[in-house]
């Protein structure tokens, strides 16, 4: 782990300032934010960017304000337009909101780095799903460094598209069912087991275009950052790094509270249920939550909350605003809450590593989010996987099937029912295989120790990236 308290004890002081834009959704931004305190705790001088609407989302000011003052790493912010206004409902309008980040974003972007330039900006790392890094990079000079926020194996299935498509396996009339083992360093993987983009037969939506279009510009660019564990995925990086400087230095989660939590990057106001949680016994509380981006049916939603009813567990539920849609205010089926008592309560959003590392959870029943599995894992907390949509399918696969971490809510995607959902919560809480879970994630967990430790695979490639930055950017003889 990077020492926070003294950036410099450790490491040379480059002449390294990079620029961080993370593409502007919670799941990217919480990384960006951790990968620039690694970044600043490495020497690096960071300039992290937030779009205009999260900042006043955030509502915090500089949200680095407290790192500098407390450690004293160089992490400058700034904002910069998303292209649309403060007012514009992203959640309800989400087409044009990726319409927006796909056609309008780079303009503001190229604004706001020409202005930088004259401090010494020498380094772009922008998020991997931007379809533009690559050519505001030249444009300007900058060392282009793409962050990948999700899994090697997501981004391989992407940056292999070509090869789906020869296949058949996408952009067909017909989704085919026979297995993909054709992706360099990809296991044999069920076509169900694929970004939900890519098991899409139309494939002219807004999202597909920025898919297309970001991994076509991501072949061009110096250096691919990835928020993964090479022990977790090896055969797959190393048939990356074949193709592009791929480094796995994961994982990128706020692990250590006392820095973290002096950053603040929720979007939604946080509710503390900390004096709730402190009155159950340990391992008695389910967790639920579904992320930050994905919409959940009101059907489904109701099935669940008649699951959780049923089940008689002691739960915490995360139900975001707008959770079905921002103009459904309240989807819960009528007296959920009173029902539940005092064995549950529902929040519009937490501290969901606060929430994570409290005694009392024993479970969590996740949307598949790649962050949500990294701090569960961190946490030791056994997963029950409800996936929504994009890499969260895939995710899904590499918790229940690969890793053994988790179990499935529902056998059948397309089908939740409420007994279902009872007797899964029952299963991870408190059943037989319950054991076998906890053991598992202990196993992983250590592995990801491990890989932070500086002679650990993820301590070992961040060392390795920053040399290759240093080179790269011409300051081999310019270190101080
Ligand atoms: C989507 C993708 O599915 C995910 O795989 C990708 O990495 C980012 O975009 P998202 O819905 O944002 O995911 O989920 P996740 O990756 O789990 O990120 C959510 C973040 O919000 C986590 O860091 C989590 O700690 C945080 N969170 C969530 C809170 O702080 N409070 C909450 O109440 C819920």
């Amino acid at each position: 782990m990077a020492d926070v308290k003294n950036p410099n004890k450790h490491h040379k002081h480059h002449r390294l300032h990079a620029l961080l834009i993370p593409y502007p959704f919670q799941g990217h931004v919480n990384p960006f934010v951790h990968l620039a305190i690694k970044l600043a705790s490495q020497g690096i001088t960071v300039t992290f960017v937030n779009t205009h609407y999260n900042h006043h989302q955030i509502n915090s000011g500089d949200i680095f304000a407290g790192v500098r003052s407390e450690s004293g790493l160089d992490i400058r912010y700034a904002t910069v337009s998303d292209g649309l206004p403060l007012g514009f409902d992203r959640s309800l309008n989400h087409d044009q909101y990726q319409s927006a980040l796909l056609h309008v974003f780079s303009a503001h972007v190229e604004e706001l780095v020409e202005s930088l330039v004259g401090e010494g900006v020498n380094v772009m790392i922008a998020d991997t799903f931007f379809v533009w890094p690559s050519v505001v990079a030249r444009k300007f000079g900058l060392v282009c460094v793409s962050f990948w926020t999700e899994a090697a194996l997501v981004f391989s299935l992407y940056y292999h598209m070509d090869l789906l498509r020869i296949h058949g396996h996408f952009g067909a009339q017909e989704t085919r069912r026979d297995l993909i083992d054709y992706i360099p360093g990809v296991e044999a993987i069920n076509p169900k087991d694929t970004a939900s983009y890519l098991q899409e037969t139309d494939i002219s939506s807004v999202v597909h275009q920025i898919i297309f279009k970001a991994f076509e510009d991501v072949k061009k660019v110096d250096f691919v950052l990835c928020n993964t564990i090479h022990q977790f995925e090896s055969k797959t990086i190393h048939a990356l790094n074949s193709k592009i400087p791929f480094y796995a230095i994961g994982p990128i989660i706020p692990f250590n509270l006392k820095t973290g939590s002096s950053v603040t990057t929720s979007l939604w106001s946080e509710s503390d249920c900390t004096q709730w949680l402190n009155t159950k016994p340990a391992g008695s509380v389910l967790y639920i939550s579904f992320g930050s981006y994905a919409h959940v049916t009101k059907k489904d939603l109701v099935e669940i909350a008649h699951g959780i009813s049923l089940s008689r567990v002691n739960f915490v539920w995360v139900v975001r605003p707008d959770i079905v849609s921002s103009d459904e205010t309240n989807p819960l089926p009528a007296g959920f809450e009173s029902e539940a008592g005092d064995r549950g309560i529902v929040i519009p959003w937490c501290c969901q590593m606060t929430v994570l590392s409290h005694p009392s959870i024993g479970g969590f029943l996740t949307h598949c989010g790649w962050n949500s599995i990294l701090e569960s894992i961190w946490c030791e907390v056994p997963l029950l996987c409800f996936p929504l949509l994009t890499d969260q399918v895939t995710n899904r696969k590499l918790v229940v099937d690969d890793w053994k971490i988790g179990m499935n809510l529902c056998e059948d995607r397309g089908f939740v029912g409420r007994d279902e959902v009872k007797m899964s919560i029952g299963r991870l809480m408190r059943g037989e295989s319950r054991e076998g879970v906890r053991g598992a994630i202990g196993r992983v967990k250590m592995s990801l120790e491990g890989a932070l430790k500086c002679s650990g695979s993820s301590g070992e490639n961040l060392g390795l990236f920053v040399d290759g930055l240093v080179a790269k950017v011409g300051l081999s003889n310019g270190k101080a």
